[in-house]
């Protein structure tokens, strides 16, 4: 089919950015374990992909800043990935947050998350590089994800790897990412091309406007706005239109 699936929820939702990142290491199940009873409607998840073809949920390319091992992800076998710790990096950085409970934490794979969670949570995921969309979408049907409205959003920087998923699995909102340096524009030619595959925008707080959001609205695109953290940018994201927000601090909806 030609366009996204179906519009986003109209209520305004709450992202766990890297599960509940400001109080737990980042992408651990910790850190998804306090998302989840935060309440917060999604926790997001971002993916790389191991030597081996395992999916992970780690934001960096590389997992030297969140463990204590070096070099690419896609480097090392999943094996490997799990030999390493990933939540004595927290404790040194946050010492007034440090948790004994982290020092033994692993990078969960996403076939972990969604034996903990599966159908109890809902999850926002983030494709890192093109190349995994099979291997996502294959999980997704493994534990019955795909089957329900906006229980899993997917979201990404490259439109390509969006366009792969909305290609196998039209039912799935996609979101594409943009992080703007300077005020932010959406063109015609940009939306023509969005209408195509995405459900909406995901763009960095700061450089939208009220303008900007009701652009997008009036192509029936959403906007998620990252990284929201403050009550003050909380409310502001809601004054200026958007329709959810990415947080390290989750807690229930405005
Ligand atoms: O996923 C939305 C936003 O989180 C993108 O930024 O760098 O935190 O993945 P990043
Ligand atoms: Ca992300």
């Amino acid at each position: 089919r030609a366009g996204p699936a179906f519009v986003l929820t109209e209520d305004f939702i709450i992202i766990a950015h890297r599960g509940a990142s400001a109080y737990a290491p980042e992408h651990t199940l910790p850190a998804y374990d306090l998302a989840v009873h935060s309440g917060a409607d999604y926790i997001e998840i971002d993916l790389q992909m191991t030597k081996d073809g395992e999916l992970i949920a780690l934001h960096d390319s590389e997992v030297d800043r969140t463990t204590n091992g070096s070099g690419l992800a896609n480097a090392h076998p999943l094996d490997k990935i799990k030999a390493l710790n990933a939540g004595s990096w927290f404790n040194e950085q946050y010492p007034q947050l440090a948790n004994p409970a982290y020092e033994n934490v692993e990078i969960p794979t996403l076939e972990e998350i969604f034996q903990r969670y599966g159908t109890a949570a809902n999850y926002y995921i983030e494709t890192k590089a093109p190349g995994m969309e099979e291997k996502l979408i294959k999980l997704l049907r493994k534990y019955s994800l795909v089957q329900s409205k906006s229980k899993v959003i997917i979201h990404s920087f490259h439109s390509k790897s969006l366009r792969k998923i909305h290609k196998l699995e039209p039912g799935i909102p996609l979101i594409q990412l943009y992080k703007y340096s300077d005020k932010a524009r959406l063109t015609d030619t940009e939306i023509r091309s969005l209408k195509k595959y995405a459900s909406g925008i995901g763009v960095n707080f700061g450089k939208v406007d009220e303008d900007y959001i009701k652009k997008a609205h009036r192509h029936g695109l959403a906007v998620h706005l990252f990284t929201v953290n403050t009550d003050e940018e909380l409310q502001h994201a809601v004054e200026v239109g958007a329709d959810g927000v990415f947080t390290d601090f989750p807690k229930k909806s405005p």
